[in-house]
């Protein structure tokens, strides 16, 4: 059912965890199954992403998918980074199946909305970026220590 790809990053997710004062956090609810997800994003001056974690209260896809997304805006550009969509991750894991197509969708709505709160921080507009239709403020989560 599942690519080795996805059973290596469902295994041995990458870069979970999180970042402090980090450049830009942002924490989505998939609508669908009410599962969460937060990625933190270390953007140095060039608007190059130099470190990127995620924590998710989320299935086995949504673990894989992150640790996928994660490991491609490593290193990248802002611009490079909004290219990485859930398509790509999906791509570079060999596929989901159809089921778990929407758990994909977290890791790119999570980055889009950590690039938002860095965008806004630093009062920039980034192309192609809009506001995050599910971004989750501190606070609004049930239960933090549940992640
Ligand atoms: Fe919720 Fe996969 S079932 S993210």
């Amino acid at each position: 059912m599942y690519s080795e790809k996805v059973m290596d990053h469902f295994n041995n997710p990458r870069n979970v965890g999180e970042i402090e004062n980090a450049s830009g956090v942002g924490t989505v609810g998939n609508a669908k199954c009410g599962d969460i997800m937060r990625i933190y994003l270390d953007i140095d001056d060039n608007q190059i992403i130099r470190d990127c974690k995620f924590k998710t209260f989320g299935c086995g896809a949504a673990v894989a998918t992150s640790s996928m997304a994660t490991e491609l805006v490593k290193g990248k550009s802002i611009k490079e980074a909004m290219e990485v969509t859930n398509k790509a991750v999906m791509e570079a894991l060999d596929g989901l199946p159809p089921v778990k197509v929407h758990c994909s969708l977290l890791a790119e709505e999570a980055i889009h909305a950590a690039l938002w709160d860095y965008a806004e921080k630093n009062h920039i507009t980034i192309e192609g970026l809009s506001k995050p239709k599910s971004d989750i403020h501190e606070g609004e989560e049930a239960e933090e220590e549940e992640y």
